[in-house]
């Protein structure tokens, strides 16, 4: 039997790795708070139920290639509602992020060629890029200093007559960094003088902290015709299993060739796509209520961090998650350790191993991401068996007291 390359490159993801490890501490009959994956508790808009509800065609046809066009305009209507002025026809509809960002890869890539990507980046971003051939090379932040970018030269000495794009989740999965606008501004520059692009994966948008935090890249106008805008209603509208989602572009060359793909797959499911156009009808308190519930975990989990002696983290800025470093000898270890050996009365917690979060699967090794998308207490309680986890585990690094 043979099987490609390409496909024997590709690892299991590091977020779901570990799972059977959580499965024999389940049949176990303990508790595990899950910190190792995205999946949002907070329920789905009505809108998107009555909609599905109401949906009955007396047969379920392919719909365009690329997109209904009610979702289209309601996606459009969105963009220009935050300044972002994507016409109805400049933006199409693919199976989530996902889809979009496989599609990017493809258009943009020839063999061997080179993406910038801030690192530690999310972990399907080396999946994405194997499959089109393509190189990530990363650009090195650090928890010492927030995930912030390096400056403007370091980046600049890591062009090449290779690269095509710059690859950035903002706010990023999995550091919860929120890239500052001079920094947003930095890489449409160095984008522009490069004559590269973009991929702004913006999925996380709206879970942004602190006000005047975050500049989309869509609101640089002098680089529109270079920003590939990725979106997606899964964690917007808390919609993971509606795999909806977007690519938009100022540019009418580029669209030619995401045209071709979308008809490769023919279509995007009808009744999401009728879904989804009804969630962008969503009142906007719905995004500013689950706003507030993740401003307030991602308090919890920043003063429970905080607790643990040894730690190196930041205060997360957006998304739901954050990358941490723990006086710990080896992440996955460490998990797998809490997992079989470690509980609190029954109960115990799981985060994702750091390394998979890097290209080069020697560094991370004593960080974990962290997602918080429990509720409150339940964050509470797996903050503080963590906390007593780490004090309790053989192979933790004591600290040097000054
Ligand atoms: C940074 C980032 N981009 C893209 C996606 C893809 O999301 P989806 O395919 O569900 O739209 C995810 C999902 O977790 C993500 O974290």
């Amino acid at each position: 039997m043979h099987f490609s390359d390409r496909i024997q490159a590709l690892k299991i993801s590091p977020i779901r790795r570990l799972i059977p490890y959580a499965d024999e501490a389940k049949a176990k009959g303990k508790k595990v708070y899950h910190l190792n994956i995205g999946q949002p508790d907070i329920k789905t808009p009505e809108e998107y139920f009555e909609a599905i509800k109401n949906f009955h065609p007396a047969t379920v046809a392919y719909q365009p290639s690329q997109g209904i066009p009610e979702l289209r305009e309601a996606i459009s209507g969105y963009y220009q509602a935050m300044g972002v002025p994507y016409e109805p026809n400049e933006v199409y509809v693919t199976c989530g992020g996902s889809e979009a960002l496989q599609f990017v890869l493809m258009i943009l890539c020839d063999p061997g060629d080179e993406i910038l990507v801030p690192e530690p980046f999310y972990a399907n971003y080396n999946t994405f890029a194997n499959l089109a051939l393509a190189k990530l090379r990363p650009i090195p932040t650090t928890a010492e200093t927030g995930f912030h970018l390096p400056d403007e030269k370091i980046i600049e000495s890591l062009i090449t007559s290779k690269t095509r794009a710059f690859w950035v989740s903002h706010p990023c999965n999995p550091t919860g960094t929120s890239y500052t606008p001079d920094e947003v501004q930095m890489l449409c520059r160095l984008a522009k003088k490069h004559d590269i692009f973009i991929i702004a994966d913006e999925v996380y948008r709206e879970f942004i902290y602190e006000t005047g935090e975050f500049m989309s890249f869509g609101s640089v106008k002098d680089a529109l015709d270079r920003v590939i805008m990725i979106d997606s209603v899964s964690k917007r509208f808390s919609a993971c299993g509606a795999r909806i989602g977007c690519v938009a572009i100022k540019n009418k060359e580029f669209l030619g060739q995401v045209m071709k793909l979308c008809q490769g797959r023919l279509s995007v499911s009808a009744v999401e796509q009728v879904g989804a156009a009804a969630l962008y009808k969503t009142p906007k308190s719905y995004l500013q209520e689950v706003n507030k519930e993740y401003k307030t975990r991602r308090d919890v989990l920043y003063k429970g961090l905080k607790a643990i002696e040894g730690t190196v983290c930041h205060e997360p800025k957006g998304a739901f998650y954050t990358m941490v470093k723990f006086p710990i000898d080896n992440s996955e270890k460490f998990i797998i350790w809490m997992l079989q050996n470690f509980d609190i009365n029954g109960e115990t917690t799981m985060a994702a191993p750091g390394n998979g979060f890097y290209a080069d699967p020697n560094k991370g090794l004593d960080e974990m991401r962290i997602a918080y998308v429990l509720k409150k207490e339940d964050l509470e309680k797996a903050l503080h068996i963590l906390k007593n986890a780490i004090e309790a585990y053989p192979g933790r690094i004591e600290m040097i007291k000054a």
